[in-house]
């Protein structure tokens, strides 16, 4: 069977990140990573927010090593531990039913682990759930297993979990002690509601003070209003919110997210010592939102918050100009450093002439939008589809005697576009220069992360997931 081995396997993968409408907030199991409740997320398109992880293995390497946006991190942390320990055990059993087509790699291989994400890590915009999604897929992609992951991903955030699949996601909590019924389920695929976009309004880039994991520690021990919400308050959401997104009714769908959002920022309040996520800037824009629905006599917009002052605001696609407008016009330019970001779908920039914000506005509305005219705010858009699961990018087998590892931390997976249906190889060349922009969709690089030049030098890249 030696012989059969192939002395080197490289596989790529890239992951998307889930935004949750209703949210995962404090576990009945810490190690496990078992919820105190179930949860239900919208997966986002891949060409703007994404990680891209590569793995390789080897009967060369002599020791297990992770690398996180270039820069190289412990590899006993007890979550990749577990994450890497639940793959190699599924590789075991799929072994041991002998259900396995090609020749098996070794699973004593060591294995090295590269992963960068295209956007502010640890912002609050779920990097750990695209981070840790991909880390597990792609382990499983090396390693040869084809089950349910839920675990392993879970195992290393339990928001990651969710996004091992495209469209509408429910992490359903289970109840077994051991974890087994606590996995991920896609309630519908991403097809089923073509016009449904999300906007991420990117107040701050800075990784926030309190991390999610600590975060919901202090909620369980302290918050009463958690307990009531998980057990009085969310079961029944995850009913009503199911039905909303099956049935396509965006204004169940939209209160029910911004309840949702306000209900677990409350719980974060309701913590002592209380942690609180949201700026200025983002209670701005709640009040802006409500401010656009009020106007149109509907919800037309609906804003959701995680662990950070970052909005993420759903809508239909009708609406997202006349909705940008106004975000244009709250946060103008001028005073936003002309920093105002638009991505339009498949990365197509969105251009709004100055002033075309419409003017048959409520007198309440414009009070209140004179008021937002003199926020100063650094604010950037980014609209998205919700599209795609994770998926393999390139896979690489028997490099010896052409490329050698660590050839792929020299090459950092292209950063932000990959063509639908692409699996492309290595490029050196295809790779900008730091500072530069990633690509023709990238105007400025504000959810870019500029990756490794040629040279491999690591550029503006920060570590963690
Ligand atoms: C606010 O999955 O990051 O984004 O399991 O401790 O890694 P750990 O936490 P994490 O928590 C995410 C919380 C949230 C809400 C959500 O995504 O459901």
């Amino acid at each position: 069977m030696a012989s059969e081995e192939k002395p080197l396997v490289v596989v790529t993968c890239t992951a998307p990140v889930n935004i949750a409408v209703i949210k995962y907030w404090g576990k009945r199991d810490e190690d496990l990573v078992l919820p105190i409740n179930s949860s239900l997320s919208v997966t986002l398109h891949q060409d703007q927010l994404k990680t891209t992880t590569t793995a390789a293995i080897s009967k060369d390497f002599t020791e297990d090593r992770i690398w996180l946006n270039g820069r190289e991190e412990d590899v006993g942390q007890p979550r990749l531990q577990a994450c890497l320990r639940e793959i190699r055990r599924l590789a075991r059993k799929r072994r041991s039913t002998g259900d396995e087509d090609p020749p098996p790699l070794s699973l004593s291989y060591k294995v090295h682990i590269a992963s960068v994400n295209n956007f502010p890590t640890a912002a609050g915009l779920a990097s750990s759930a695209a981070g840790h999604a991909c880390l597990a897929y792609t382990l499983a992609r090396v390693y040869g297993v084809d089950s349910d992951l839920s675990e392993a991903a879970r195992r290393g955030s339990g928001s990651a979990c969710r996004s091992l699949y495209g469209g509408f996601v429910e992490w359903q909590m289970g109840e077994r002690a051991d974890g087994k019924d606590s996995v991920a389920r896609q309630v519908a695929p991403e097809s089923h509601w073509p016009e449904l976009r999300v906007l991420i309004l990117v107040v701050s880039a800075e990784r926030k003070p309190m991390g999610s994991t600590a975060g919901m520690q202090t909620s369980v021990e302290t918050s009463p209003l958690l307990r009531f919400r998980a057990e009085a308050v969310v079961p029944g959401r995850m009913v009503e919110m199911t039905h909303c997104v099956r049935e396509r009714d965006f204004q169940g769908f939209g209160r029910l997210t911004m309840k949702d959002s306000n209900q677990f920022h409350a719980t974060c309040l309701d913590t002592f010592p209380p942690i609180s996520y949201l700026s200025d800037i983002s209670r701005r824009i709640i009040r802006l939102v409500h401010c656009f629905n009020a106007h149109h006599g509907q919800t037309k917009v609906a804003y959701t918050f995680d662990a950070g002052p970052n909005a993420v605001v759903f809508t239909l696609d009708d609406t997202v100009p006349e909705f940008v407008a106004a975000v244009r016009h709250c946060f103008p330019p001028e005073s936003n450093g002309d920093k105002l970001l638009l991505f339009w779908e498949h990365g197509h920039g969105l251009t709004l002439a100055p002033g075309c914000f419409p003017l048959k506005l409520r007198p309440p509305f414009l009070a209140t939008v004179a008021r937002f005219s003199r926020t100063r705010a650094r604010l950037r858009v980014c609209v998205c589809e919700v599209k795609y699961t994770p998926r393999v990018t390139h896979r690489v087998s028997s490099l010896e005697g052409r490329n050698r590892w660590p050839y792929a931390f020299h090459w950092v997976p292209e950063p932000v576009h990959v063509p639908r249906g692409d699996l492309p190889l290595p490029s050196r060349s295809a790779a900008p220069a730091p500072g530069s922009h990633c690509c023709s969709s990238c105007v400025e690089s504000a959810v870019c992360t500029p990756s490794v030049g040629s040279s491999g030098r690591a550029a503006r890249l920060s570590p963690g997931f």
